[in-house]
C-alpha cells in the first residue's frame, strides 16, 4: 500500500519529499528517495516516517530527477534495509514499488549470483533490470515487465537516460505534465499539486516519462493512446494543527450539508426507470468503514425496498459465488476509491454484466474508472487513517440513492421522500449538539480506557453502528473489541463478561428498547460496565444521550458519539490517533 512518486524538474529532491508527505497516508513505516546526479544515483532511506527521511536528506544537493517511496511493508520486516528505493548491484537502476510481485521467489532463483540486501519482493526488480540491460533501458524495462506477476506500480531511474520509467499493473499510477516538469505518482490528489494535465495509466502499461512528454506502451513496446484530463485541485490540509481525526469529526455537520446539496444538484440517480424497475438485487460492497456504511444503508433500505439489498465485504465478494446478472446493481463504496478489494469487486460485477455505481470521496480515483456511474460523497479530504466523516456522508448519499430507487419503483411515496429530505437537512444540527457536549464522551473514555475488552451491541439497524463503533475503537486504541447483534451475546460471548469488560449498547429504536434493556441487565449483572447510547435512559448503565430521530436517518448521527469515544480513549492512552500502528489509509493490495 505504499505511495510512489517520481519527477523530472527543478528541486526534485525537495518536491519528492513534499509529495511523500502527501502520500504518507498510504503507508508510513519507512521511506526513501533516489536522486540521479551526474552519472550516478544516490539513495537516502530510513525506517520511520517522512519526518525522519527529511532529516536525512536535509542539506542534500538538489537535482532534477528523483523517485520516492513511503512504505507499508508486505514482504520483509519494517527496517531501513527493507525500505525502498533499491539499487541494482551495478548501480545503474534504482526502483520503488507499490504492490506485490507474486512470483518473486521464482524470479530470485534466476539471479543465483546476486547477493540480496533486503527481504522484499521489490528488490528483485532492480537486479532483473540490470541483468536485462543491453544498452537500451526501455527494452530492459519491457523485458522485465513481461516477467512480473502480481500487482505493481514501479518507478525506475536509470543512470544512462534522462527518463523515468514506470511499469503498472493493478496498483494505481497517474502521470502528470506541467510547465515545471513531468511526474509519476500513486494518486491524483498528490499529483494535482504539481501538474493539472494528468492521465491514469491503464493496467499492463510501461510509461516512458521525459521532461516534456509521456509515452505509454504495452509490455511488448506497442504504443498506447492514453487520454490526459485536467485534474481538479484538492484542498490541502497537511499543515493543520492538532489531530486530523478530531478535526474531521468536527467537520461532520458541514460535510453532511455538502453531501446533501451535492446530491440534490447532481443528476440524482443516474439510472433509467427501465433499469430500476428491472432490478433483481442490489449489492452494497466495501471494506472496513465503507462496508459498515453499506451494512447500515441496507438496514435502512430494507424498510422500503421490495428486492434483495445485500451488503458484502469486497474481499469476500471476490472469492464467493454471489449471483450477478444484468439486473444486478452494485454500489461500490470507498472513501479513497483506491481500495484494491473494492476495485477488483467492481471489475468482477462488470465482467458478469452487472451495473456498477461508485460511491466515493475521490474524484478520478481508480474506482471511478472501473464503474459506469459515480456519485461523490463530498466529505472533503480525509487524512486520519480512521475514517469518520466519510462514513456519515457515505450513509447519507446511500440513503438518498436507495430512497430514489424505492421511489422510482413506486414503493416509497412522494410525501415520505420529501419528509426524508427534510430530516436529512436537520441532521447537521443534531450532530452539532453531540459535538458541543464532547467533553462528556472524554469522561466516558476514562471509564473504558483500561478495559481488557469492549463489546458493542445493537439490534437490527443499530447493529451496523455497533460494528462501526467497535472498528473505530480497536483500530486506534488497540483495545480488543467486537460487535454483536444484542440478542446474540447470550449464545456464547456472555461467558466473557467480568468487571474488566465494558459493553456499549446502542438503542435508537423505541420499539426495541425494552429488549435492549434486558441485554443491559444481563451483562451488568455479570459485572461488565455498561454504556448506553440512546435517546432514553437505562438502569445499570452510564448514559450517552442521543437525539430522537427517524429510523432511516438516526444511524448518521448515532455513530458520532462512538467516533468521539474511540478518539478520546486512544488519546488518553497516548496512541498516535491519526496513524495507528500497522495500518494505512488506503489499502491498495489484496
Ligand atoms: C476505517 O477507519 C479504516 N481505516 C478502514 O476500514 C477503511 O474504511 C477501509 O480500508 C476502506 O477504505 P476506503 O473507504 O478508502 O475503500
Ligand atoms: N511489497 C513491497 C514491500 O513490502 C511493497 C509494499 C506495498 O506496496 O504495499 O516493500
Amino acid at each position: 500500500m505504499c505511495g510512489i512518486f517520481g519527477m523530472i524538474g527543478k528541486n526534485a529532491v525537495g518536491n519528492t519529499l513534499t509529495a511523500l508527505k502527501l502520500l504518507e497516508y498510504r503507508g508510513y513505516d519507512s521511506a526513501g528517495i533516489a536522486a540521479k546526479r551526474n552519472g550516478h544515483i544516490d539513495v537516502y532511506k530510513t525506517e520511520g516516517r517522512i519526518a525522519a527521511l527529511a532529516k536525512i536528506v536535509q542539506g542534500a544537493e538538489e537535482t532534477d530527477m528523483a523517485i520516492g517511496h513511503t512504505r507499508w511493508a508486505t514482504h520483509g520486516a519494517v527496517c531501513t534495509q527493507n525500505a525502498h528505493p533499491f539499487l541494482s548491484r551495478d548501480g545503474r537502476f534504482a526502483i520503488v514499488h507499490n504492490g506485490i510481485i507474486e512470483n518473486y521467489k521464482q524470479l530470485k532463483q534466476t539471479l543465483p549470483s546476486v547477493d540480496f540486501g533486503s527481504q522484499t519482493d521489490s528488490e528483485t526488480v532492480a537486479h532483473l533490470l540490470a541483468r536485462e540491460y543491453r544498452g537500451d533501458a526501455l527494452q530492459a524495462v519491457l523485458t522485465v515487465a513481461r516477467l512480473l506477476k502480481g500487482s505493481f506500480a514501479i518507478a525506475i531511474v536509470c543512470v544512462e537516460t534522462r527518463t523515468i520509467y514506470a511499469v503498472k499493473n493493478k496498483s494505481p499510477l497517474v502521470v502528470g505534465l506541467s510547465e515545471s516538469g513531468a511526474y509519476l505518482c500513486s494518486d491524483v490528489r498528490c499529483i494535482s499539486r504539481f501538474a493539472q494535465r494528468v492521465a491514469v495509466a491503464p493496467d499492463n502499461t510501461v510509461v516512458e516519462l521525459s521532461a516534456r512528454e509521456a509515452k505509454f506502451y504495452d509490455f511488448f513496446g506497442k504504443e498506447k493512446e492514453t487520454d490526459f484530463f485536467t485534474a481538479d485541485r484538492f484542498d490541502e490540509a497537511e499543515n493543520a494543527e492538532g489531530d486530523f481525526m478530531l478535526k474531521e469529526i468536527f467537520e461532520i455537520p458541514e460535510k453532511l450539508l455538502c453531501a446533501l446539496d451535492g446530491y440534490k444538484q447532481s443528476d440524482g440517480l443516474q439510472l433509467g426507470r427501465f433499469t430500476v424497475n428491472a432490478l433483481k438485487r442490489i449489492y452494497l460492497i466495501g471494506c472496513g468503514t465503507a462496508y459498515n456504511s453499506g451494512l447500515q444503508a441496507a438496514a435502512v433500505a430494507r424498510k422500503w425496498l421490495d428486492l434483495d439489498v445485500l451488503p458484502v465485504i469486497a474481499s469476500e465478494f471476490l472469492y464467493d459465488n454471489y449471483p450477478v446478472d444484468d439486473n444486478t446493481l452494485a454500489f461500490l463504496i470507498s472513501q479513497s476509491g483506491e481500495t484494491a478489494d473494492t476495485v477488483r469487486a467492481a471489475e468482477r460485477v462488470r465482467e458478469r454484466g452487472g451495473k456498477t455505481y461508485a460511491v466515493t470521496n475521490t474524484r478520478s480515483s481508480s474506482l471511478t474508472f472501473v464503474c459506469e456511474h459515480t456519485v461523490n460523497i463530498f466529505a472533503g479530504s480525509e487524512y486520519a487513517v480512521a475514517s469518520t466523516k466519510a462514513y456519515n456522508c457515505q450513509l447519507e448519499v446511500l440513503t438518498l440513492l436507495l430512497a430514489d430507487i424505492a421511489f422510482a419503483r413506486g414503493v416509497l411515496s412522494q410525501s415520505r421522500r420529501s419528509e426524508l429530505l427534510d430530516e436529512l437537512a436537520a441532521l447537521p444540527d443534531a450532530v452539532q449538539g453531540i459535538l458541543d457536549d464532547c467533553s462528556s464522551l472524554a469522561r466516558v473514555a476514562e471509564q473504558i480506557k483500561n478495559c481488557s475488552a469492549v463489546f458493542y451491541i445493537g439490534r437490527t439497524a443499530d447493529y451496523p453502528i455497533a460494528c462501526e463503533g467497535s472498528l473505530k475503537l480497536k483500530e486506534i486504541s488497540y483495545i480488543h473489541s467486537e460487535a454483536y447483534p444484542a440478542g446474540e451475546l447470550k449464545h456464547g460471548t456472555l461467558a466473557l463478561m467480568e468487571p474488566t469488560v465494558a459493553v456499549v449498547a446502542i438503542s435508537t429504536q423505541s420499539e426495541l428498547a425494552d429488549k435492549t434493556a434486558s441485554s443491559v441487565i444481563e451483562v451488568a449483572s455479570r459485572g461488565a460496565k455498561v454504556i448506553a447510547v440512546s435517546p432514553r435512559l437505562f438502569d445499570n448503565a452510564l448514559s450517552v444521550k442521543l437525539p430522537r430521530l427517524s429510523p432511516e436517518t438516526s444511524g448518521i448521527v448515532s455513530v458520532v458519539p462512538l467516533q468521539l469515544l474511540a478518539y478520546y480513549t486512544a488519546k488518553s492512552l497516548g496512541r498516535d490517533v491519526d496513524k495507528p500502528r500497522h495500518l494505512a489509509k488506503s489499502v491498495t493490495v489484496e
